[in-house]
């Protein structure tokens, strides 16, 4: 069977690496969360107080950094290592959502990662979401969804998956963060967040995770059986 790239990218908490877990799944896939990229860089960032302003250190820290996705049969996900520890969870915090949209506006934060999404897409045979993967990392794409939800939704919807974490969390802090991440991804010079032009567009504010899941399969297994 052919293989194909296939790209979700979006506003942020819109269910795009649920949609690209279950398809990855479905087709037998690798998925790539190209989102926790930037935050194990973050991460780094704030552990070791890189002061990401300045070029040099920036590119100091890169050097550091080792990024590896590695497959956990138990949650039958991919999870991400950063310099050989296992950051998936760590990741999700606040404290690293506050800061990324900064961090992921930087050249050369972008310029490392891109590289690294490149390679493991060589293969095909990859599901990746994230801001920019149809537009910059994979153009050639041969399915590409762009997907959006109304804000309400979005809020309500992080807000369930935080708060398990964090009780002291305000649905405030999470709307207001959400707002603030949309706005640097969409206004940042290097490679904002943006529809590419032949994305299919999702938006699954009245949607159940089985009708878009069933509608994104859809134009998967089109594109599989009609790509050459
Ligand atoms: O998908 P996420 O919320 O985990 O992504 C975290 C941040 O990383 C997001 O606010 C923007 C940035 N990002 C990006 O700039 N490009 C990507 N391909 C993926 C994420």
């Amino acid at each position: 069977m052919k293989k194909i790239i296939i790209t979700i990218d979006g506003w942020s908490a819109c269910g795009k690496s649920t949609l690209a877990k279950q398809m990855a799944k479905a087709l037998g896939y690798l998925y790539i969360d190209s989102g926790a990229m930037y935050r194990a860089i973050t991460l780094y960032f704030l552990r070791n107080h890189v002061d990401w302003t300045h070029t040099r250190e920036v590119e100091k820290a890169m050097e550091n950094i080792n990024l590896q996705f590695v497959f956990n049969p138990v949650s039958k996900s991919t999870e991400i290592y950063l310099n050989d520890e296992n950051v998936e969870y760590v990741i999700r915090d606040l404290v690293i959502a506050e800061k990324v949209s900064d961090v992921a506006a930087i050249k050369e934060v972008r310029d490392f990662a891109v590289k690294q999404q490149r390679k493991m897409g060589k293969d095909k045979g990859i599901v990746m979401d994230g801001r920019d993967i149809g537009t910059v990392v994979f153009p050639r794409a041969e399915l590409k969804i762009f997907m959006t939800a109304d804000n309400s939704v979005r809020v309500g919807r992080r807000f369930k998956e935080l708060i398990v974490k964090n009780p002291n969390l305000t649905i405030e802090e999470v709307k207001t963060n959400l707002e603030m991440r949309d706005y640097i991804d969409s206004n940042r010079k290097v490679s904002p967040l943006k529809k590419a032009k032949d994305a299919l567009l999702l938006d699954n504010t009245n949607l159940t995770e089985k009708e878009q899941f069933e509608m994104a399969m859809n134009w998967a297994n089109e594109k599989i059986n009609t790509s050459a």
